[in-house]
């Protein structure tokens, strides 16, 4: 997913991060009016309008369509058939170079002939009710066979035997409430929780932290059931034997669990499994709505809060344990799946520029599926191979960007961003010189309201000026949708609009196929169209601007807004601040002085001599290791490659990102903390790091000497 927006990967090299998606998500700064600098490249605009105009809503849907027919799990035939595929399309297509590239890294699959599933048993042990080995088939186009059962990635083998205890969604907030409020200790118990809100592997983190010795993952129909839509095929909504796959890792930005910080080629050194990087050390595994019933309409003790329940036929108690007529059965949970080395291959395409040919500008997105990915990922892909191919065309007429671009097709996406973070630790010293920006091409559709678009804020100019050139349909600009829609808002999503981070119904599930896509999301293909042609829009004036269409000045405005959330947060323990001498004062100061120096720095783009190669190419040096600039070569605490000082994963939810984690995560809850000097430092600590961080990035933007 998709959203993975899921996807700040090794931020060494990371400059850029978008992720695209349709969805409700309302981006502030759309109301802002804007005038970007690039309007003396008439040339590269003529070009941009060709190029966006080349890309059409057929070739999308045969791309979906012939993208989508297999199953094409990382690791497995089918994908890296699909893989030679692409590369010879992208070869037709004239890109100038296509390899594949393939690393040996540790996936994960179930074992055939002893199928993982969960049961229900009596005091001798005998099995009274059993879990689904897999999902009913869908009936279409597809060639099902190969279909992996749902399963979660890395999980441990073995067959715990316990008492259930219910635990919402498995997050943080969740844990401390049921053991600080209800008194619950889940150790040597097995937990379920519903999915939603936050990333999988955090959930089976938290259970193993508070000493569960299983994890059962259902999808609830209130987090995967809109009202009023049917089941699939006969509308988009989750069947009840459908059930949602995914990793469990907690990798931290590690790639290959047994190659952390290193490529994972066939020399490269390999921990043994118990070193592995994220690997949980319990059974987990995924059901459906009709398996979680079974699990629990029996359940025992209290009655939760209503927001702790769901929509199934059930009192959502929260255990441990079954009611006293079932006191005498226990849940065994039986994981029988296998951690394997194997082998994936990534695709690397490329595009020489004309003028500066050492300036990568990346537009990347995962292959590989858990099934037929008709969203996750091929939405994506097909977008990808629709840019790839509206260059070619222009390229044949002669065309050639300023910039080189590169092409990727990632493998092991779904297996913890394997593929694309082997590659980027392989090329870390030749991206660190030469990489300007990466566009991340996962799932280009998951609603079907809005445009949501996750990016670093030096790209927030860019990104408008080219909405504000892509057509939704005949009339409407998307740029005029999002800000009717900023205005008025639509009536309210199913899900809520503000919650990012349950994904569609049919996510990693069998469903999600090409007819789910043509019939449901996006029949006309004219979503596709847009996104593909706002991805391939923002790779083509990163490669052909004369001067980089990044701004710094947007980063300074949302630095302010970052510290003032900080020191929001601070500020609520207002004594302590002064107990301990903990001041916000050197960050508001270093963010102060960045936002002069980005002022300084456009004000002398406007007289600089564009005639000037090396002027030219001295300013844009400055733009392109300005993200650099806030890498802390230290990292965070406790994640070595999570390096950026403003942006992070939530440490709570990998879907979430946290601005200034490293203070965030000092700062969580504090007021329960054994030793409140210690943490208070740690605070200090961060905000000195902070503040000395975001004014050595100021300085980078200051005229030379
Ligand atoms: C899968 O299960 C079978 C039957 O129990 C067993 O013999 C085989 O070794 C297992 N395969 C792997 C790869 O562990
Ligand atoms: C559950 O599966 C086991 C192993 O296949 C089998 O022995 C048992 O009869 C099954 N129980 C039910 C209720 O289907
Ligand atoms: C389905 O795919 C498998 C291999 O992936 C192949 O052997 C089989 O012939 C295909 N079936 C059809 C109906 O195309
Ligand atoms: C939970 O129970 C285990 C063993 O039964 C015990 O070691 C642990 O301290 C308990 N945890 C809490 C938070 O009470
Ligand atoms: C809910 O479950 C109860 C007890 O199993 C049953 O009596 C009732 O009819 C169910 N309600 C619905 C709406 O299915
Ligand atoms: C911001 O700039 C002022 C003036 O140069 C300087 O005194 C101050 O130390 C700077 N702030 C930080 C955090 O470095
Ligand atoms: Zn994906």
């Amino acid at each position: 997913m998709k959203t993975e927006s899921r996807l700040v990967q090794w931020i060494c090299w990371l400059i850029v991060i978008t992720s695209f998606f349709l969805t409700g998500f309302i981006i502030g700064w759309f109301a802002r009016p804007t005038s970007t600098d690039t309007s003396h490249d008439a040339g590269s605009r003529r070009h941009l309008r060709e190029f966006l105009d080349e890309m059409r809503a057929e070739n999308i849907r045969d791309h979906l369509r012939k993208f989508t027919r297999l199953p094409h799990l990382a690791g497995t035939e089918q994908n890296l058939q699909l893989a030679e595929q692409i590369k010879g399309e992208w070869l037709a297509y004239g890109l100038d170079s296509v390899e594949m590239v393939p690393y040996d890294v540790l996936l994960s699959y179930p074992n055939i002939s002893q199928p993982n599933y969960i049961s229900i048993v009596d005091e001798l042990g005998n099995e009274m009710f059993n879990t689904s080995l897999s999902e009913p088939v869908p009936e279409g186009y597809e060639n099902v066979s190969d279909i992996v059962p749902p399963y979660s990635a890395f999980s441990a083998q073995g067959q715990p035997v316990g008492d259930l205890v219910y635990v919402n969604y498995g997050r943080t907030e969740d844990f401390f409430q049921l053991e600080r409020e209800m008194g619950i200790n889940v150790t040597g118990k097995i937990v379920i929780v519903r999915y939603g809100n936050v990333f999988r592997g955090n959930k089976v983190k938290n259970a193993m932290l508070h000493g569960a010795r299983g994890i059962i993952m259902f999808s609830d129909p209130a987090d995967y059931c809109a009202p009023g839509v049917q089941p699939y095929p006969d509308g988009w909504n989750l069947p009840g034997g459908g059930a949602q796959r995914g990793n469990v890792l907690n990798l931290n930005g590690a790639g290959d669990p047994l190659t952390p910080g290193y490529p994972a080629k066939e020399y490269t050194y390999r921990y043994n499994l118990e070193e592995g990087v994220g690997l949980p050390k319990i059974p987990v595994h995924p059901i459906g709505y009709h398996d979680a019933i079974q699990l629990l309409k029996n359940m025992g003790g209290d009655i939760p809060p209503n927001n702790w329940k769901g929509a199934l036929n059930v009192s959502y108690r929260i255990g441990p344990g079954f009611t006293d007529s079932f006191s005498t059965q226990k849940v065994r949970m039986n994981i029988h799946t296998n951690n394997q080395v194997t082998r994936i291959y990534n695709v690397i395409g490329r595009l020489r520029g004309a003028v500066e040919p050492d300036r990568y500008v990346i537009l990347g997105g995962h292959r590989d599926a858990w099934v037929f990915g008709g969203i996750d990922p091929v939405t994506g892909a097909a977008v990808v191979h629709e840019s790839v191919r509206s260059a070619g065309k222009l390229l044949r007429k002669g065309w050639r960007p300023r910039r080189s671009i590169v092409f990727a097709s990632w493998d092991a996406e779904e297996f913890g961003l394997l593929g694309s973070t082997e590659w980027a630790e392989e090329n870390a010293k030749v991206l660190q010189e030469r990489a300007v920006a990466y566009i991340n091409a996962d799932s280009a559709i998951e609603g079907m309201y809005t445009l949501r678009i996750d990016c670093t804020p030096s790209l927030h100019t860019l990104v408008y000026d080219i909405t504000k050139q892509v057509n939704l349909n005949q009339q409407e600009h998307i740029a005029d949708v999002l800000l009717m829609q900023y205005n008025s808002p639509p009536p309210p999503i199913w899900g809520s609009s503000l919650e990012r981070y349950s994904s569609y119904p049919v996510y990693h599930s069998v469903y999600e196929t090409f007819e789910l896509v043509e019939r449901f999301y996006d029949p006309s293909f004219r979503k596709l169209r847009a996104v593909a042609q706002v991805r391939g829009g923002l790779i083509f004036l990163l490669a052909d601007s004369q001067l980089l269409p990044l701004d710094a000045s947007q980063y300074a405005g949302s630095l302010t807004k970052y510290a003032h959330t900080i020191a929001q947060l601070g500020q609520k323990h207002p004594d302590a601040l002064v107990k301990y001498g903990v001041s916000f004062d050197s960050l508001f100061s270093a963010v102060e002085n960045f936002t002069v120096a980005a002022r300084d720095f456009h004000e002398r783009l406007t007289t600089l001599d564009r005639t000037d190669p090396i002027q030219i190419r001295m300013v844009n040096d400055q733009l392109m290791y300005l993200e650099r600039a806030f890498v802390d070569p230290l990292g965070l605490p406790g994640r070595p490659f999570y390096r950026h000082v403003i942006f992070a994963p939530s440490s709570h939810n990998k879907y979430a990102g946290e601005s200034f984690p490293g203070i965030y995560d000092a700062l969580f809850d504090i007021e329960r903390t054994a030793n409140p000097k210690e943490a208070w430092d740690e605070v200090r600590r961060q905000i000195s790091i902070a503040a000395f961080t975001v004014q050595a990035a100021a300085m980078t933007l200051t005229p030379p000497a």
